[in-house]
């Protein structure tokens, strides 16, 4: 018998989870017993039903046996909150193994909580690196990965970002398994469940557009770079922006008025899918969603100076543009005269929840 706790909170991580607990399920079945036991721990990070239950609901998400409630506030505070909560929840639980997943505040407290008490801990999306150690994300990620016994590295250039940094020397068990988002795409498109609402707004041409990242929300310069340019873009083509909460909250206190964007609240995973399948093209600061654009096999235009994805820049799926108004505006002309070929595998088999499952039986 094994335990393992999965220590998530963010929108994001919920996709990711989905995707291993189904195959922990699976594993257990071709075992005929319950070999694994999964305990999930929500940390609360995010907690709008739109930012969180919704996925749980669409996904089968087994619940989570613990809710600590502990979104909001700044970073170190919350962090702080959730490593003292964490570590109660791990004395308690003795797990044999904490997952974490991707490099958000959650991650860094669940993977800090684990290493403290001694416990293994196992990083999906393990290597990435923007090297840009001003993002909350870097520092999480670098963090993370130190103190994991099993580093699950999306890419080959992940893996080659732990090389460089001596992850070799250091005996860690690295392994390049693939995207658990594109097995969660791959997996979830083919149930293609979106609301009619969203498949009503989805039939004229549109861009999709999501922001959120701290730095572009926290810098008015650069929030109004892109928020500018996407009104422009949108009197012209209709640009459908699904609204973070963090975003909605910024534009109030910059009093940005949105007028021709159709932004709409934060969509299930469902919808977003069916989004990305219909849109003409994507202009993001997301992490995920720069991925699902190549899944769904439309351009991305990304909002930010530099993107741990780099493999989708240099095969010309995605443009880094910042965000600079004009630089958006031309970018966003030459989409109608790129032609891409999708047809590159870059993200593995649709299979990386299995191969975590497998590397973590094999050698606990
Ligand atoms: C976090 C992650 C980021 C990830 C993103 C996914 C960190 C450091 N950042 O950023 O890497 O890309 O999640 O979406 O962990 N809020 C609500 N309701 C919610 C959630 C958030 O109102 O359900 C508001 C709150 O005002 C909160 C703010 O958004 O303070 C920011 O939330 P937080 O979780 O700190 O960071 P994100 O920007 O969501
Ligand atoms: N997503 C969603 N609804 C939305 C916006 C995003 O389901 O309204 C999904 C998106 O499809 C992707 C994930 O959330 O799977 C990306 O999360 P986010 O952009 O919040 O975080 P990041 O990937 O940048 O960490």
């Amino acid at each position: 018998m094994m335990k393992i706790i999965t220590v998530i909170g963010a929108r994001p991580q919920f996709i990711k989870a989905a995707v291993v607990s189904r195959a922990i399920e699976k594993y257990n079945e071709s075992v005929g017993k319950a070999e694994i036991e999964e305990v999930i721990v929500h940390t609360g990070q995010h907690y709008d039903a739109n930012m969180s239950e919704v996925f749980f609901e669409e996904m089968s998400i087994p619940q989570p046996k613990y809710n600590l409630h502990l979104g909001g506030g700044t970073h170190g505070a919350m962090t702080g909150r959730m490593l003292e909560k964490l570590e109660e929840v791990m004395l308690s639980e003795k797990p044999d193994v904490v997952l974490v997943y991707g490099d958000t505040d959650s991650t860094l407290a669940g993977s800090v909580a684990a290493a403290k008490l001694h416990i293994p801990v196992a990083h999906v999306e393990a290597g990435l690196r923007s090297f840009n150690m001003n993002m909350p994300e870097e520092i999480n990620r670098a963090l993370t990965d130190r103190v994991s016994k099993w580093l699950f590295c999306p890419t080959e250039t992940a893996m080659d970002n732990l090389r460089a940094e001596g992850y070799e020397k250091l005996g860690a068990n690295m392994l390049c398994i693939g995207d658990v988002m594109y097995d969660a795409a791959l997996f979830y498109w083919a149930q293609g469940k979106a609301s009619d609402e969203i498949k009503a707004l989805a039939k004229e041409d549109y861009y999709l557009a999501t922001v959120h990242r701290a730095e572009n929300t926290d810098d008015p310069v650069r929030i109004k770079g892109i928020f500018e340019a996407l009104e422009v873009i949108a009197q012209k083509t209709k640009v459908v922006l699904p609204l973070h909460p963090r975003t909605r909250k910024v534009l109030e206190k910059l009093g940005m008025k949105l007028q021709h964007i159709t932004c709409i609240d934060p969509v299930g995973y469902f919808d977003m899918l069916h989004l990305q399948g219909s849109c003409l093209a994507v202009f993001t600061d997301s992490g995920g969603v720069q991925k699902e654009a190549f899944f769904a096999e439309k351009p991305c235009i990304t909002l930010r100076d530099e993107t741990e994805w780099v493999e989708l820049v240099k095969n010309g799926y995605n443009t880094l543009v910042g965000a600079d108004k004009e630089k958006i505006l031309a970018a966003e002309k030459e989409l109608s005269g790129k032609k891409l070929d999708f047809s590159m595998n870059l993200y593995g088999d649709g299979h990386a929840g299995d191969k975590v499952v497998k590397m973590i039986m094999e050698t606990k």
